[in-house]
């Protein structure tokens, strides 16, 4: 089968972050081609390792994992989102450990030598605070021609936030990078919670996930526990929202938007209550915000994540 997907998956491994992972690997047209982590729902280092051993669970060890930013541009990191994801990023689940260690580049310099690699094809789905592609820009003022599109999840545009009343945890962790990213010159596809609050996960496809009976899948069903009692609260049920996976599925074409919003795109930098609140506004270089998908994403989702059969490792 002919590749059309070469994805570079920039994220803050996270529960809805290993579900975006999992959809990514488990979907043949798509060719996973790097992973860079960076702090947000918990610290770059720590999603690396969650990362790491996904993908060796999963059998993939060949594909690299970058560490990246521990800082957002401005400020000083503050402590992730336990309560959502738990202590460690996913839902306090131990994985067992993978036998290597992250590439020795930084998550700037592995965008950018991916791009470089892909010239004109790479997707960069960014998934976790935007620092990585904003430190990345500085690094290859070029990089905007060499990839194909940039899709985010993050913003709250016309919906209120969920970190603040105004703003989006994604957003909100490093409102200059996202900035930086907004007004670059290229193609940004916006998966916000406008759209992603309406796709949740519930305990009927947790339950499907423990009974795939692989370890892979196992421990994504356990993780969704955690990730499910946040939730509980949001929609008055035991359902989570699918932000990340969402997102996945729109920067693969296997989501349709069936609203699409075409504005520029403005961050509050200020330091006051709307810091890190996206806005649309009337001028300026235009993003593509998606606001509807034209089918459920939960169903699909699941279909496709127990479709994935892990790869069998030598154990070498
Ligand atoms: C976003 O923030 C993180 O908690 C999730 O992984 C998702 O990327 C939702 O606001
Ligand atoms: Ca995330």
């Amino acid at each position: 089968m002919t590749i059309s997907h070469p994805v570079h998956l920039d994220c803050d491994t996270g529960v809805d972050d290993a579900l975006a992972l999992a959809h990514l690997l488990a979907r043949p047209h798509v060719d996973l081609v790097s992973v860079s982590t960076v702090s947000g729902n918990t610290t770059a280092e720590r999603a690396a390792v969650n990362t790491i051993d996904l993908l060796s669970l999963a059998g993939r060890d060949e594909i690299p994992v970058a560490v990246g930013a521990h800082e957002p541009l401005v400020g000083g990191y503050r402590g992730g989102a336990p309560q959502v994801h738990g202590e460690n990023g996913i839902g306090g689940v131990e994985l067992s450990r993978a036998r290597r260690a992250p590439t020795g580049r930084s998550g700037p310099e592995q965008i950018v030598q991916s791009a470089r690699a892909r010239t004109g094809e790479l997707v960069l789905l960014a998934i976790g605070p935007l620092t990585n592609l904003a430190l990345a820009l500085a690094l290859d003022p070029e990089l905007p021609r060499l990839v194909r599109r940039v899709v985010v999840m993050g913003g709250a545009v016309w919906v209120p936030g969920n970190i603040t009343e105004h703003a989006e945890a994604n957003i909100a962790n490093d409102p200059e990078a996202a900035r930086a990213v907004f007004t670059a010159e290229w193609p940004v596809t916006l998966v916000p919670l406008d759209v992603t609050l309406q796709h949740s996960i519930g305990v009927a496809e947790q339950r499907a996930l423990s009974q795939r009976g692989t370890a892979f899948h196992t421990a994504l069903a356990a993780m969704l526990d955690t990730y499910l009692d946040f939730y509980e609260r949001f929609y008055g049920e035991r359902r989570a929202a699918l932000h990340d996976p969402l997102a996945s599925m729109i920067a693969v074409g296997d989501s349709t938007p069936s609203e699409v919003r075409r504005t520029a795109l403005e961050v509050d930098p200020s330091h006051l209550q709307t810091r890190g609140r996206t806005r649309a506004r009337e001028e300026g270089a235009a993003a593509e915000v998606i606001t509807a998908v034209s089918a459920p994403a939960a169903p699909a989702l699941l279909e496709q994540i127990l479709a994935l059969t892990p790869v069998e490792t030598t154990g070498a």
